[in-house]
This record gives C-alpha cells, structure tokens and sequence, in this order.
C-alpha cells in the first residue's frame, strides 16, 4: 500500500514561518501515521523557484536569482530538519529534473492541440503571479490576498484551453461515484469552487515573454513557463517522471495534496485540467486550510509579527512545538493564534495533563518498587479501556485531517488514565494493599504506553523518550506498526515486568 503526501513548494523570496510551518508540519503528522499503518509513504515538499516575484528579490538583494534560491532554499530545508520533517524528497523547481519534466508536459501539451499563441492584455499581479479579471478585485481594484493593484500587461502567449475541460472537471470534482473522483476538501472550499466552475472557465496563459527566470518552452524558447505550470508540475517530477518510471508508477496519483485555501483553485481546477490534458490519472484527494492570522491581524515581515519556527522551538522546544502548530486550530477553517494561546494550550495539554501522568506514574514506581515495572499478574483493562476511546476516535480523525479532534481524544485519554490514579488513590494502597498497588502501577504504565504510540507522529522524540522511560523494551515503531495492524495489545502489554525505569527528569516544564 502506497501513500503520496505533498506539501505546496514554497516560494523562496520569503523566509519560512508559522504559515508555511503549519502545512508541513501537519503533512509530516499524517505522513507518519500512514508510516505507522503500514503504507509505503512519499512524502514531497520543496522550494518554488522561478517567477518575476523571485528575480524581482534578487535583484533587490543584488544578487543572482540562482543565488538568492540557493540561499533561500537551504533555509527551508534547515527548518524542517529543526522541526523533525521526514519529507522523502525535497525538490527545488531550478533543478536539471524539473526543467525535463516541465518541457515534457508542455510538449505533451502542445502536440494536442491544447496550447495556442494569443495577444491579450490584463492586470497581473506580481505577488499571486497571476492575472486577474476585474470583476475578481476588491471595491478598490486590488487583489484580495496583497492589497496591491495589479497592473496592466499585454503579452502574446500561450494558452491552454482550460475552457474545454469544464465538463471533464466539473463531472470528476462533484460525482463521488466518478473513477477519477477528486475529493475537495473542506465541503464549503468544495462549495465555493463548484460555484465558481459553474460559472464557465476561461483560457488561461502558460507562458510569459517578459520574465526570463523561468524554463523555456520546447517548442518557443523565447517564452518561459508560466510560474503555476512550473510549479504544479514538481508533483510529478519529485516522484520520478522522467528519470525513474517505476517510482513514478508507483506514487502517483496523489493521494493528498496539501496547502492552504489561497492556492486551492490552481490544485483543483487547474492542476486536474493539466494532468487530463496530459493524460494522467488525477490526485486522489485536494485539502485546503485556514489562513491564520497572529492576534487578530494578519502575519507580515513588515508589521514584524511573523513567528519564527525558531521562536517557537526555543520556546517549546521541537516536539510540543509540533503537537501545537498541528492542534490549535481545526485544518480547514481560518483561525488566530497567540503567543497566549499557544502557552496556554501548552501547559494544558502538555505541562498538566501528560506531563502529570508521567512523571506521577515514575515517581510512584520510584518509591514503591525501586524504577522497576512491577512484577503482577499482568493488569491490561485500563490500557484497554484507553485502546478503545483512541481506536473510535482518533483513527478517524487522523485519517481525515481532523487533527486537533485527534489530539482531543489523546487528551481525554490521559485524563482517564489520571483520573484512574485519583480514584485508585496508590499513595493509601501503599498503607494497605501491595499487590493491588503494584497491579495499579503496573497498568498505568501499560496504559501510558497505548497512548505515547499514538503521540508518536506528532511528538517522535519525546514519545519515544517517555516509551523507553516507562520500561517498554522493543523499538516504538516496530510495536507502533505491529500494534496498529490489528490493535491488539500483547498478552504481558508493552513495559516489561521488573525493566528498569528512567527518571523522565522534568519533561514538559510549566510555563508563564
Ligand atoms: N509557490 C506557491 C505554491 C506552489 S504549489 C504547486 C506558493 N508559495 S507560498 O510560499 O506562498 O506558500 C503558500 C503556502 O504557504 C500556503 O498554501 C500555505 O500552505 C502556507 N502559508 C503561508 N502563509 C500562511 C498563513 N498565514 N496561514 C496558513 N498558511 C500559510 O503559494
């Protein structure tokens, strides 16, 4: 079982932030759950090179734009590898592989008949590299997305007949029941795109005369590849197209496109238009999320309150950063975030909740058996009870996006398992009952280790810190796979009896 996961490439005139963060992230969360399930996973992120937007910040910079990509590109790959990113590849659209590609779809294109030469003339804006029709402006005439006016171009190019697909797109896009079906994600996005594709398509340019940073076209090396082209067409050179054909065989189509609703028409209308033009099956499934603003207004370099991944792991450090960025908000609607929030969510979630129950659990086990697990008659119904709340709802959630329903469920869980704690009251069996108290250990322990192979995607190092601390001897990703196939939990449970514990130290510190 195969499984294609894709972040948007990020244009390299700006410096990685939360935004871009949260995508990836949340790509990287469900990559690795699918991981844990058993599939095979790609997992695609990368760098969007070329464009007016590009050579316009290098020259600003005076720089070269290959330098000012290269720079900026290693920036991009210096942050996923701070945030824990498992991508499988990261293609960078100046690469020698994705000028083959590109030029392969355009040719392909081409001889079709699906691309003609025409004058035209309209208002292009430089930030959204994108031409726009008046109607689709604000009251003021600029674009919705930079507040910009945009200018007026006139230019002979190619087009693509977008318009003929309408039927092809709009019959794939809303029948379910369709063998090339792609799912929208969220149902309003899905709305809103549906509504706009009623309303008929128009040709769309492919190329442009006056930006030279960009990949010539084989049949016109005057004219370069429109941006867009270019860059929707990563998704088929990171897996292979045109220099491993097995791989390429075998990832694609899609099966999910990630990104957040700015870019949702290019992947749901344009992008499937190209791919039927071309003769490719189409990606299985497009979701869309919110934008987010920070404290109400929206993040820019130039009001300077853009989070830094940096800030946030030296605040958090890199795993609850992660657990954060993923489950502040839903995946789908817009939201606000704050410092406030994130801490509060912090110490909530993190500091209290899990971090009370493991660093309970251990300093009882300190104090009543010497670190060691418990040697009892195995004691599994609480870590059952916590398997069955994760296997209704976590599952489902993860498995649809609902990332910070999954996170929700992981909480309930934990406090059940505190809960428990409260209502055992080990502290008095100590006085009482030592078998009964080394059973209560004995299944917290258990239990906490059903719910740390569930916080493994979001939280891989601390997850597997707390798996080895509660005395689990196997490797956490071999259980977490194994323990996934079928979510049976072995007859003697995970920690093993008398394992030597580790003191967790103070994992999750409170913070103000
Ligand atoms: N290069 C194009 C994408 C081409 S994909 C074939 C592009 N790049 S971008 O650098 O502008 O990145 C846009 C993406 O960054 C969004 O779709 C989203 O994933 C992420 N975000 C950037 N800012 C964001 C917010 N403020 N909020 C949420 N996500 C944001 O568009």
């Amino acid at each position: 079982m195969k499984f294609y996961i894709t972040t948007p490439i990020y244009y390299v005139n700006d410096i990685p932030h939360i935004g871009h963060s949260y995508t990836t992230i949340t790509s990287d969360i469900v990559a690795r759950w699918k991981r844990l399930n058993g599939f095979d996973v790609f997992f695609l992120t990368g760098t969007d090179e070329h464009g007016a937007k590009i050579a316009a910040a290098a020259k600003e910079r005076e720089k070269t734009p290959q330098e000012l990509c290269d720079e900026m590109s290693e920036k991009f790959r210096e942050v996923w590898k701070l945030l824990n990113i498992s991508y499988t590849d990261f293609i960078r659209t100046t690469q020698r592989r994705h000028f083959v590609s590109v030029e392969k779809i355009f040719q392909m294109l081409f001889d079709k008949g699906l691309i003609f030469k025409k004058k035209y003339e309209e208002l292009y804006c430089v930030g959204c590299e994108r031409f726009y029709a008046r109607k689709d402006l604000d009251e003021n005439g600029c674009c919705h997305f930079h507040k910009t006016k945009p200018v007026l171009q006139s230019e002979e190019n190619y087009f693509f007949k977008l318009s003929a697909f309408q039927n092809a797109l709009f019959e794939r896009i809303t029948n379910p029941n369709h063998k090339e079906y792609i799912e929208i994600q969220p149902e309003e996005r899905r709305n809103e795109i549906i509504g706009k594709l009623k309303l008929g398509l128009e040709d769309v340019s492919f190329s442009r005369t006056a930006v030279e940073w960009g990949i010539p076209l084989p049949f016109d090396k005057k004219q370069t590849s429109y941006v867009w082209v270019d860059a929707l067409i990563n998704y088929l050179t990171g897996i292979g197209y045109t220099e491993n054909e097995t791989n390429f065989q075998k990832y694609w189509p899609a099966d999910i496109h990630l990104m957040a609703k700015d870019i949702l028409w290019f992947h749901s209308v344009i992008w499937p238009a190209i791919l039927i033009g071309a003769g490719l099956p189409l990606p299985k499934k497009v979701y869309s999320h919110g934008f987010f603003t920070l404290n109400g207004s929206k993040m820019s370099k130039s009001l300077g309150n853009v989070i830094s991944p940096q800030e946030l792991v030296d605040k958090y450090g890199v795993d609850a950063a992660r657990y954060l960025v993923a489950t502040l908000m839903p995946f789908g609607p817009d939201g606000d975030i704050s410092w406030q929030g994130l801490t509060l969510k912090y110490n909530t979630d993190l500091a209290n909740n899990m971090g009370n129950l493991i660093s309970r659990t251990i300093k009882m086990t300190e104090k009543y058996f010497n670190l060691h697990v418990p040697q009892t008659v195995p004691n599994l119904e609480l870590a059952k009870k916590v398997a069955a709340i994760l296997k209704e709802n976590f599952v489902s959630d993860m498995d649809n996006m609902r990332l910070h329903k999954a996170a929700e469920t992981l909480q309930s869980a934990i406090t059940l398992v505190n809960r428990q704690i409260e209502t055992d009251a080990p502290w008095e069996l100590a006085k009482t009952d030592l078998d009964k108290l080394a059973s209560c250990i004995y299944a917290y322990l258990q239990a906490t280790d059903i719910i740390v192979m569930h916080l493994l995607p979001f939280m891989p190092t601390v997850s597997e810190k707390i798996w080895q601390i509660t005395g689990a001897g196997c490797d956490i990703n071999g259980a977490a796979k194994k323990y996934f196939e079928n979510t049976v939990i072995p007859e003697n449970g995970f920690s093993i009896p008398n394992a030597q514990l580790q003191s967790p130290g103070i994992l999750f510190p409170r913070l103000f």
